[in-house]
């Protein structure tokens, strides 16, 4: 029996709320449980890339030419603790080449079409914005996984990002559901983060992971040596955390 990938797109238009960092280290988390997966860099800043130690200004098929000239993922592709598929800084100019094109908000997904069978989870990293390459990562999803911050200007946010799910929806891809909200950069010893949880909980109910990702240090120092914090320090508290957060995802989807 072959069975299709679930695609995962990690997503909120804020910025620095951990979406790279959580899409890396909620991907190897998957491959430690003997899943195929390819995490996919669709960030112009391709810090997705670089903390797998590859240098987005030496990568020559990009994602850039995947959405623009629909050249085979395939050839995006370099194979690290999981599979990505890297940016290049010329990932910038994509959503401007592309906005012309028929069809430009399923490239993505249409690129996904010949290599679906070859992973179990395909999970995309999302620039800090809602613009075209954002919707094409949540055109070819199933699921979206949005990481917030745990302060109140940034949960205000969610409330734009669900209007762009509901367009999606109306549009694009009527199946796409938020797979969970995940409280990033907990600082548990503050009363304000206590609060922004509850408040989180209160809107969006059992849609908040159970898990919580603290803030560590180690999360800066990992990708700097171009590793997953669960290469990095595998029996530290932040690898515990986000191995907890993949057996939800893996839970929830038998359900
Ligand atoms: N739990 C954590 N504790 C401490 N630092 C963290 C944690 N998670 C991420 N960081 C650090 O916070 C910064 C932002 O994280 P990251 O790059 O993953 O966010 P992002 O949402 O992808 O940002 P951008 O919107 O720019 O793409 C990075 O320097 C990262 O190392
Ligand atoms: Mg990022």
């Amino acid at each position: 029996m072959t069975t299709k990938a679930k695609v995962i797109a990690f997503a909120n238009q804020k910025g620095g709320v951990a979406k790279t960092t959580t899409t890396l280290n909620t991907a190897v988390a998957f491959a430690e449980e003997g899943h195929r997966v390819l995490v996919v860099d669709m960030d112009p800043q391709g810090n997705l890339t670089m903390s797998q130690g590859i240098d987005p200004d030496t990568v020559e098929t990009s994602m850039y030419d995947v959405l623009v000239h629909h050249t085979s993922i395939r050839e995006a592709i370099r194979k690290r603790e999981v599979d990505v598929a890297c940016a290049s800084i010329d990932l910038a100019g994509a959503e401007i080449a592309m906005s012309t094109q028929i069809g430009r908000e399923r490239s993505l997904q249409k690129a996904f079409v010949p290599i679906l069978e070859d992973y179990d989870f395909i999970c995309i990293d999302t620039p800090p914005s809602l613009g075209l390459l954002t919707i094409n990562a949540l055109t070819a999803a199933d699921r979206v996984i949005v990481p917030v911050q745990c302060e109140y200007l940034s949960m205000r946010g969610l409330i734009q990002l669900q209007n762009t799910l509901a367009m999606i929806r109306e549009n694009l891809n009527p199946n796409i559901e938020i797979e969970g909200i995940l409280p990033t950069l907990v600082d548990s010893r503050t009363i304000h983060a206590k609060e922004a949880i509850a408040i989180l909980e209160e809107n969006f109910g059992d849609r908040v992971f159970a898990s919580r990702i603290r803030k560590t240090v180690r999360f800066a120092e990992a990708p700097v040596k171009g590793m997953s914090v669960l290469k990095y320090e595998p029996d530290g508290t932040a690898a515990e955390s986000y191995r907890l957060l993949a057996k939800e995802v893996i839970e929830n989807g038998k359900r």
